[in-house]
């Protein structure tokens, strides 16, 4: 593995070109986009993209995201209605990826055998002119191990992935921090499939009425399928995360009470005193950037658990949300005796 640093601003011209020969010879490289780190393959070569999914572990049946830099580019893989050709003409670059009916121009691989295929642009302009400079689609999911989760560094990459990728590219931390907003646009009204930085009430201002299913919210019990690759773990530290919706302080009084080692990761100015204090940040979007970095850093502090605020779900909120129901592995606990239902002797 080699690691090329370059400014994300401005990408080394010759950084992008020692990508795109990876590429070309079916390697697979490691690159920023504005919501996570992204591992790309030449969408259109089974082999390479085949490197994808024993990289990360990633179940075959689990379909990926095909990165394009133009909706020119996206035409040629899939059939874009012209309403929807409207609303990407506004939303792209950016992180926003739509479900299409698939043209069956990309591997099989990167679709999982469906009929639709899930598409963005990435705002990032390391990815914009890795794809550019390629000349085609590219194949990408987050750079990190299948149940991880997703990294925001290249240092996150290194540690997941380390000797199984040709390049990584490192152009410092990312901007958003949760993965692209999906959205299912074969249907009417279309359905959120994944909530991210592109809030629903934005998506609302461009498409009318969209459906938020309990599956986009993370709602336990609720992950049997409108997207394949929500039915796996995702996002998950090893130390037990617990999502609390009553006092943070009350919470961390009772887990330190039956001598558990705790760690509070605080959000929006709510915050408690626990054995270690990992403040996320004051606002949603500061919440985002931090959130993924902040759960690699609850396992390395040696404690027993962790607890998180709920957050309200508007707006990016919504995504953190769903991102945080996953992370804690739905142990919500709304109120102490609450927490008996999740072992760990409590
Ligand atoms: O922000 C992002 O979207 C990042 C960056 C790298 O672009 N990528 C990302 O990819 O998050 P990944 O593979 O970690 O998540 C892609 C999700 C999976 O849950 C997968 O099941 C879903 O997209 N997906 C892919 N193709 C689909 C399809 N045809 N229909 C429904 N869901 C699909
Ligand atoms: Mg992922």
């Amino acid at each position: 593995m080699v690691v090329l640093t370059t400014d994300p601003a401005r990408p080394s011209p010759e950084v992008i070109k020692k990508a795109v020969e990876v590429l070309k010879n079916g390697g697979i490289v490691a690159a920023p986009t504005e919501t996570v780190y992204g591992l790309f393959a030449d969408a259109k070569n089974d082999e390479a993209c085949k490197k994808i999914f024993k990289a990360k572990g990633r179940p075959v049946d689990n379909p990926l995201i095909v990165h394009v830099d133009s909706i020119e580019m996206a035409k040629a893989l899939a059939e874009i209605p012209p309403r929807v050709e409207e609303v990407l003409d506004k939303v792209w670059p950016g992180p926003v990826t739509i479900v299409v009916k698939s043209k069956s121009v990309v591997s099989p691989f990167v679709t999982a055998g469906l009929p639709t295929v899930a598409i963005r642009s990435p705002a990032h302009p390391v990815t914009l002119a890795m794809i550019r400079a390629f000349g085609g689609p590219l194949a990408g999911p987050s750079a990190n191990k299948a149940g991880r989760p997703s990294p925001t560094e290249a240092s996150h990459v290194v540690e997941d992935l380390g000797k199984e990728v040709d390049l990584v590219i490192d152009a410092g931390p990312v901007f958003f921090g949760v993965e692209s907003t999906i959205i299912d646009v074969t249907r009417d009204p279309p359905i959120l499939l994944r909530p991210g930085p592109f809030t629903v009430e934005e998506l609302e201002k461009y498409f009318g009425k969209v459906v938020v299913s309990p599956t986009a919210r993370g709602v336990a019990g609720a992950e049997t399928a409108i997207a394949p690759g929500m039915k796996y773990r995702h996002y998950s530290p090893d130390t037990p995360l617990f999502l609390i919706y009553f006092d943070l302080e009350e919470a961390v009084r009772y887990l330190k009470r039956h001598g558990l080692k705790v760690a509070v990761l605080c959000a929006v100015g709510v915050c408690a005193s626990g054995d270690y204090v990992i403040d996320m940040g004051s606002d949603l979007y500061e919440v985002a950037k931090n959130l993924y970095k902040s759960l690699r850093e609850l396992d390395k502090l040696n404690v027993d658990v962790g607890v998180v605020p709920a957050l309200e779900e508007r707006g990016v909120g919504l995504a953190l949300m769903n991102r945080l129901r996953k992370a804690s592995g739905h142990r919500e606990v709304f109120n102490t005796s609450d927490f008996t239902k999740y072992g760990l002797g409590l």
